[in-house]
């Protein structure tokens, strides 16, 4: 039965789902040299975002096939390194949108209402009514940075509270903001004009210190900051000294550059002018249920061999567009393998034409599948869907996809060719019926030959004899032949062989076929 390790507090409904199908241990809080010393045994890790998975952590993980990150954000985890392991990351994207912009909203409105100091005061005996004079927000300007699903659900409910919004989001087009409610402008802008600024971007190397000295100085004295996305997009020194010096007015943290935040931060030291939460964005009961259901629910099915729906590091490869293509993916996979071992030597660059109807399907899954099947006799099982293209970008080996819809052979079919310090081989396929996978021609010689385990391919001249000599060659080493084919463009011209035999051919008997009159050259293949 496989193990899963559960490293962070998850809850139980998705602790219920992975007992349905393996061994689940819960150990929270181990220091992270525990964690090394335990990865051997375990097949699949499940994490919130107390737990750093580092390099070291993911290469002690032989056995692991996923890492499960119960939340949106996987900058905890080094997905590099595990992609480079052929390891998938999930996460659960949408579970807890909207318990993170009700908590941006919440902190908007206790900023500008005073609220967290003004309960402080009353539960201390106080009643100071004049020390907590707020502001509205109703007709205030509010500048969402980072317009996705957090941003949007934020965009819905300030909409609604009668909010001026503009947004800064470059991979958002106008029209979709404007769907939103709000107006498209650029950083600088938002920054001179909104009276509230709330962050919904991920941490990446364009949103670190995102907000810094230069940019807080171009916002208003009345701006309020709400961060409800990742530490470090603010460079919270600035933003500290900002609000001590009046620069802006104030600030609503939930995220911070290290967590839990230090005990010395200068941020813990501006009164009613900053609210700070302990990362509780995701922390409703609704929340926690969605995200340990939606990726216990992944680690289960990537456990049982089917695909996860929302893997950060396969990206395109969603289960709906796999179950499909299933067939094509074979296709792709097994003219990847076939081009790769006729090619031999090392491949520098692999052309993947998606032809006929096929030329329409999306490119990527099919490229990633013939990526696979020509590194899988170098890499064997040590290369899957998740590592192919990492592996092979790099190994070198340029890929040039192309689609030509002209081609109207069978329905669709596929065209690889690879060029490498050998040479350059071509081989196309297509599916007969829904999918029953055939090749369809070895450089450019027309043949339609069903994969086999074991397969030679020869070079030769098309003359007379060269048939049976080659039948009886193998039947001399005692190779049981299942099939053969000829594949030629003109009569005695140039032609191509193709056997299926029941065995592995024996050593040096390449060099036997070679040496019969006519042959070119010879390919041994195992698919
Ligand atoms: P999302 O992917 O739906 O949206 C992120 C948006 O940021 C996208 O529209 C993207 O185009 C935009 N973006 C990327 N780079 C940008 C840049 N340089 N400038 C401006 N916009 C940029 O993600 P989401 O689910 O909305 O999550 C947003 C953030 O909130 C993430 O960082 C996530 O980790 C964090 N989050 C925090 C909590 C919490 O507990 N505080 C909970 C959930 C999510
Ligand atoms: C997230 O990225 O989902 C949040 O940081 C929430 C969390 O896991 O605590």
């Amino acid at each position: 039965m496989p193990k899963v390790l559960v490293s962070d507090t998850i809850d139980q409904a998705g602790i219920d789902i992975l007992q349905q199908v393996a061994q689940v241990d819960v150990k929270v809080g181990l220091p992270p040299e525990e964690l090394v010393r335990i990865m051997p045994e375990y097949d699949a890790l499940m994490i919130r975002s107390g737990t750093r998975v580092t390099k070291e952590m993911i290469e002690a993980g032989t056995q692991l096939k996923i890492i499960g990150r119960a939340g949106v954000g996987v900058d905890n985890v080094d997905v590099e390194a595990a992609t480079r392991q052929g390891i998938v990351v999930v996460n659960s994207p949408e579970g807890n949108t909207i318990a993170a912009a009700e908590h941006a909203v919440a902190m908007m409105l206790s900023l500008a209402r005073h609220i967290p100091d003004a309960n402080a005061s009353v539960k201390s005996g106080e009643w100071k009514r004049n020390q907590f004079i707020g502001t509205e927000v109703y007709k205030k300007t509010l500048g969402i940075i980072g317009l996705g699903k957090i941003g949007s659900h934020v965009a819905t409910i300030a909409k609604a509270m009668e909010m001026k919004l503009l947004a800064y989001d470059p991979f958002i087009s106008r029209e979709r903001a404007e769907q939103i409610g709000c107006r498209l402008v650029d950083l600088d802008l938002l920054f001179q004009e909104a009276d509230f600024i709330t962050l919904h971007v991920p941490k990446t190397k364009e949103t670190a210190h995102l907000i810094n000295a230069e940019v807080l100085a171009k916002m208003k004295p009345t701006a309020r900051i709400i961060n409800c996305a990742r530490g470090g997009v603010i460079d919270e020194a600035a933003l500290a000294q900002a609000i001590a010096n009046g620069q802006i007015a104030g600030a609503a943290l939930d995220v911070f550059e290290n967590e839990p935040l230090e005990a010395d931060s200068p941020l813990r030291h501006l009164g009613q002018r900053i609210i700070l939460t302990p990362h509780l964005g995701a922390s409703t009961a609704e929340a926690q249920i969605n995200v340990s259901v939606d990726v216990a629910e992944q680690i289960r099915d990537v456990l049982l061999g089917l695909p996860a729906r929302s893997a950060v590091n396969i990206p395109g490869l969603y289960p709906d567009i796999l179950e499909k293509m299933r067939p094509y993916l074979e296709l792709a996979e097994t003219l990847g393998n076939l081009v790769g071992q006729l090619a031999g030597g090392r491949v520098e660059s692999l052309n993947v034409t998606l032809q006929g109807e096929l030329a329409d399907t999306q490119t990527q899954p099919i490229v990633v599948a013939s990526l696979k099947g020509l590194l899988s006799p170098a890499l064997q099982e040590r290369v899957n869907y998740v590592n192919a293209t990492l592996e092979a970008r790099e190994r070198g080996i340029r890929v040039v996809e192309t689609r030509d819809g002209s081609v109207r052979d069978y329905s669709g079919s596929l065209r690889l060719t690879a060029t490498g310090s050998l040479g350059e081989h071509t081989v196309t396929g297509a599916l007969l019926g829904e999918s029953e996978v055939r090749i369809t021609s070895v450089d450019d010689f027309p043949i339609s030959v069903a994969p086999s385990r074991y397969m030679v391919f020869t070079r030769h001249r098309d003359m007379p004899g060269i048939i049976g000599k080659i039948g009886s060659l193998l039947g001399s080493f005692n190779v049981n032949i299942a099939s053969m084919q000829v594949g030629r463009k003109i009569v005695r011209g140039d032609a191509v062989m193709v056997l299926s035999i029941d065995d592995p051919l024996p050593e040096g008997i390449v060099a036997e076929i070679l040496k019969v009159p006519g042959i070119r050259d010879a390919y041994t293949v195992r698919l």
